[in-house]
């Protein structure tokens, strides 16, 4: 880190406030944010973690109209929720805002109004669409239609999910309201713009030449929209819903979500700082760092640095270090499919685990390319990483002196070339870590964390203290005094990561504080000391703990495949002549069975009137097949016979595809004569 800067001030994007934030949010932001933060205080540095909900913009007013409640409801509940859930998770935000706060609604406005006065802006006439139905203009993400870009249907007015282009409205192909799903007409508006093309040649320098240490995929986006040339940006809407626009003859206008949003860091940076928050903001001595998601990279590298120019007395950001996204189980996050892991319910169904999450997002953070969460992976990497590695090596070193000293830590001894290889290691892990972490790169950082205690573990298992207490009782006390000294060495090199372990850890050692200097130091913890009791910092994760997230996914998988069912298209006409080929049938089951081997299969002997026959049919996943003897059920009787896992089945009986994919079988609503053909 460059030593010109006195204080950093941390930003995190505020979430919207019309949902609970998920394992993406986390990954993306907040996690990121909190190592950094985390890192920086236990340098001594000053800093400040800044946060907040963002409770404008359309997605909020939508929820509410669909809740039949006021915007304000809905926000209130979100901004609790997700407020509180970070706090247990441990996001050490120094304060946690929202937006429709009275500082903010007032350092919003007169930040646009500044900007106003200064002439700042361009009005500006153009037609925009309207919902004749509602009443209302229609602009984000209140309309729906096909993106220009990419022929995607269900592209919102403001961006194409499936593309990702950011559109205008009126962009759209075949529009419609997404409030009453009418067809929106034109209808004149005028609007102010933020004229971006005014700092075009700004922006390129400021970004292009001074920032090319920034990650590529926040460069190489900033660098494509700079080539691209920038336009004027409307920061006014027509909406119910935000801070009203503050000039005259703007009823009815509030400050487009994107404006406001960002000034929400100011804004709660003042409410933490009523006195000295400038400092924070103007001092060319304060580097502001924005942690946010690749979504979010337009509005803080050009959009809200624009504004910040236009202003004229603001910092700019140092550094913008925005990830990619995380996918769950293989599939792309989402809030509207319920395909995601959320915090609050995290928290209440693994108690306890808050380290093991922030874990295993940062060991598969998405820094550099969209990264996967999987169950699976969360379980190994408990097992096996922080269960077996970190976790036993501590309680090893702990117990140890337990058992053989009463706690009390012995006698450093003299040491050999294994401690001070040990101790070398250690060194060069935690440099490396430091490093990584100043560079922003949480995930390889927390592989040198982790380094540690795996030289630890294996010093440990190599050194053998329990087998040579008995016969060297010095070099056994050498060995555990150094064992200690690492267990400290974790406690400081894992805080940024996991902070409710190293305050355990911390504790147990009886060590005062944690400081990112006693990193790589071998007397940390003097002998003669008496160690806490031993308390597990990690535990085993069963399967039973995947299997039910699991399956509370397929649930969720399959409600959202009921929501969004169609009917299958229709299959071209055939001739009647075509349909009397087929022979179908009423038969009554006679026997039914699995079939070894086929989790799918069942096989049935079925009376068709004229004898007995053989059908195999691949319902097994949704019957028992005791459950169908004695059922009538209808068949194609004059499939040319085929085999399946060696069983000839001869004809096809009937089922019905349900919304969910599950089948249902099809049988007469009263008793039949077997044999009897249906046309
Ligand atoms: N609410 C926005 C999102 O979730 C982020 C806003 S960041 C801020 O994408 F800078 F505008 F606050
Ligand atoms: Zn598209």
């Amino acid at each position: 880190m460059e030593k010109k800067f006195k204080r950093t001030l941390i930003t995190t994007a505020l979430p919207y406030a019309n949902g609970p934030v998920h394992i993406g949010h986390l990954a993306g932001v907040y996690v990121p944010a909190d190592i950094y933060a985390r890192f920086l205080r236990l340098q001594g540095r000053d800093v400040l973690m800044i946060g907040g909900s963002d409770e404008h913009g359309v997605p909020i007013t939508i929820k509410a109209k669909k809740e039949g409640v006021t915007p304000q409801d809905i926000v209130d509940r979100y901004h609790n929720i997700i407020k509180d859930s970070f706090q247990e998770l441990g996001i050490s935000f120094d304060v946690y805002g929202r937006t429709t706060s009275d500082t903010h609604r007032r350092t919003a406005s007169e930040f646009f109004r500044k900007l106003y006065d200064d002439g700042q802006f361009v009005e500006q006439t153009s037609e925009q669409l309207y919902d004749e139905e509602a009443g209302q203009f229609l602009a984000d993400r209140y309309v729906t239609g096909t993106c220009p870009h990419c022929g995607a249907e269900g592209a919102y007015g403001d961006q194409c999910e499936k593309c990702g282009t950011s559109l205008n409205a009126t962009d759209l192909i075949n529009p419609r309201s997404a409030i009453t799903g009418s067809v929106p007409v034109m209808r004149e508006t005028s609007h102010w713009y933020l004229p971006l093309d005014r700092w075009q040649k700004k922006l390129e320098h400021w970004i292009l030449d001074e920032h090319k240490e920034w990650r590529p995929n926040v460069y190489g986006q900033c660098k494509s929209w700079l080539e691209m040339g920038l336009q004027p940006r409307a920061v006014s809407r027509d909406l119910p819903w935000g801070i009203p626009v503050p000039v005259e003859g703007a009823e009815g206008k509030v400050l487009y979500v994107w404006f406001d949003a960002p000034i929400g860091y100011i804004s709660n940076t003042k409410d933490l700082r009523p006195d000295d928050w400038e400092t924070w903001w103007k001092d060319p001595e304060t580097r502001m760092i924005h942690f946010i998601g690749k979504d979010n990279i337009v509005f803080h590298c050009i959009v809200f640095p624009a504004m910040l120019m236009a202003e004229g007395s603001y910092n700019l950001p140092d550094n913008v270090p925005a990830n990619e996204f995380m996918n769950l189980e293989d599939d792309k996050i989402s809030t509207s499919r319920n395909w995601a892991v959320w915090l609050h319910e995290y928290l209440r169904e693994l108690p306890g685990k808050q380290d093991v999450l922030r874990y295993v997002l940062t060991a598969n953070a998405p820094e550099t390319k969209d990264n996967n969460f999987t169950w699976a992976d969360f379980q190994t990497r408990n097992n096996s990483e922080l269960v077996a590695i970190l976790g036993n090596f501590v309680n090893r070193a702990m117990v140890l002196i337990h058992k053989y000293y009463d706690g009390v830590v012995p006698e450093p001894g003299e040491r050999t070339e294994m401690e001070s290889a040990l101790f070398d290691e250690i060194r060069r892990a935690s440099e490396r870590e430091t490093d990584l972490l100043e560079h922003f790169k949480f995930r390889d950082a927390l592989k040198e964390a982790m380094e540690i205690a795996r030289a630890g573990n294996k010093y440990l298992a190599d050194a053998e203290p329990w087998k040579i207490i008995k016969t060297d009782p010095e070099r056994a006390a050498v060995i555990l005094n150094a064992a200690i000294q690492v267990c400290a060495n974790i406690a400081v090199a894992f805080e940024p990561f996991l902070p409710f372990m190293a305050e355990k850890l911390q504790k147990m050692l009886g060590l005062e504080k944690l400081e990112w200097s006693m990193l790589g130091n071998d007397t940390l913890i003097p002998a003669g000391r008496t160690l806490a009791k031993p308390e597990l910092l990690f535990e085993k994760i069963g399967d039973e703990v995947v299997e039910q997230q699991l399956a509370k996914l397929a649930e969720a998988k399959r409600l959202n495949a009921i929501n969004n069912w169609k009917p299958e298209p229709e299959k071209p006409a055939v001739p009647f002549s075509d349909f009397e080929k087929l022979d179908i049938r009423v038969g009554t089951v006679l026997e039914c069975s699995k079939v070894k081997k086929a989790d799918k299969l069942l096989r049935f002997l079925i009376d068709d009137g004229m004898e007995q026959r053989t059908i195999v049919s691949g319902i097994a996943k949704f019957y028992k097949p005791e459950e169908l003897v004695g059922r009538q059920v209808c068949f194609i009787a004059n499939f040319e016979p085929r085999k399946l896992k060696g069983i000839e089945s001869q004809g096809m009986i009937l089922s019905a595809v349900n919304p969910d994919g599950s089948l249902t079988l099809l049988s007469p609503s009263q008793p039949l004569t077997p044999g009897s053909t249906i046309g």
